[in-house]
């Protein structure tokens, strides 16, 4: 399984293409599950068995804010391996902070400019400029063809293909739908820090979303009410889902859409279960038709 770990930018440098297929690129912080394990695969589709699929693991100082959780986010880096291994990856890029950062942190970033500022930007300053300078570098080191990231990530996902049509990166940005449980909450590697009462709690963000995509046919300020009734009540569920926000959003700026929109929009929430922060939104389509 070793053999698939790649440590240093040098020997990334050194790993030849196959110079038959495309090379395509999944990055991660690590900590990988089955919605991790799909983007591999989905790569794997896309480079076919004559290209490459490179994925790298990299928990990236420069994303997380001074309060977060950095320190206990958590390494499982042979798992890693073999999950990626499974999943149909060719190798595994894992370098250290000083191989990313041989200077320390660094002077001249990427920033995300006025998307980044808002919602999940707004909750972590600075965040997104953390995630767009770390993509930038790992675009660099790895040269793909393609990169693939998960709708799980709305914002990030946005700001990304924003990054690469903006800078002019080489590159096809390709998005996933997520990965959900059985019951419908979305994976994500911190569920693990969750208890099972945080755990029954966790479904209400799901819920939430569900609900307010069932009030679609109603327009936007229906949905609105909808998944807010179902926070509202969850807000007094113990453990509490202690919100920060929820937002209907346009895909291509994340502002909040008016209530006469019509088409694409996602509908996003980010909340508190215990001392776990979690994300999650749906993309819901607004037709023309008549509302109630
Ligand atoms: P991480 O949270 O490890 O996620 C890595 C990739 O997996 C991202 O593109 C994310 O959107 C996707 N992903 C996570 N959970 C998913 C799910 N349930 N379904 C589908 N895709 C899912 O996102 C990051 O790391 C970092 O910010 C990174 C882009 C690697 C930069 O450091």
């Amino acid at each position: 399984m070793t053999d698939l770990l790649i440590g240093d930018a040098a020997a990334l440098r050194a790993l030849p293409g196959t110079g038959a297929g495309p090379r395509a690129v999944v990055m991660t912080m690590g900590a990988l599950h089955e919605g991790h394990a799909t983007l591999i695969r989905e790569a794997r589709r896309i480079a076919g068995p004559d290209g490459q699929v490179v994925v790298t693991v990299f928990v990236n100082p420069l994303q997380f804010g001074p309060n977060e959780d950095l320190d206990r986010y958590p390494r499982t880096l042979e798992a890693d391996l073999a999950l990626a291994a499974e999943a149909g990856a060719d190798a595994v890029f894992a370098p250290s902070v000083a191989e990313v950062y041989p200077g320390g942190e660094p002077e001249v970033r990427v920033t995300a400019g006025a998307m980044g500022a808002r919602l999940e930007g707004a909750h972590r300053p600075g965040h997104f400029d953390g995630v767009l300078t770390v993509v930038a570098k790992l675009l660099h080191l790895t040269a793909p063809d393609v990169a693939l990231f998960g709708q799980k990530d709305a914002q990030q996902l946005a700001l990304i293909r924003r990054m690469a049509r903006d800078l002019n990166f080489p590159v096809e940005i390709v998005g996933v739908p997520t990965v959900r449980e059985g019951d419908n909450v979305a994976l994500s590697s911190r569920n693990r820090y969750l208890s099972v009462a945080d755990r029954a709690s966790a479904l209400e963000l799901s819920r939430a979303l569900l609900t307010g995509k069932a009030a679609v046919a109603q327009g936007p300020a229906a949905v609105r009410r909808a998944a807010r009734a179902v926070l509202d009540a969850a807000a007094t569920a113990e453990p509490p889902v202690v919100l920060d926000y929820l937002a209907l959003v346009d895909p291509a700026d994340f502002t909040e859409v008016a209530d006469g929109h019509t088409g694409e929009a996602i509908l996003a929430v980010a909340a508190k279960v215990g001392t776990t922060r979690l994300i999650d939104n749906m993309p819901i389509t607004f037709g023309t038709g008549e509302r109630s």
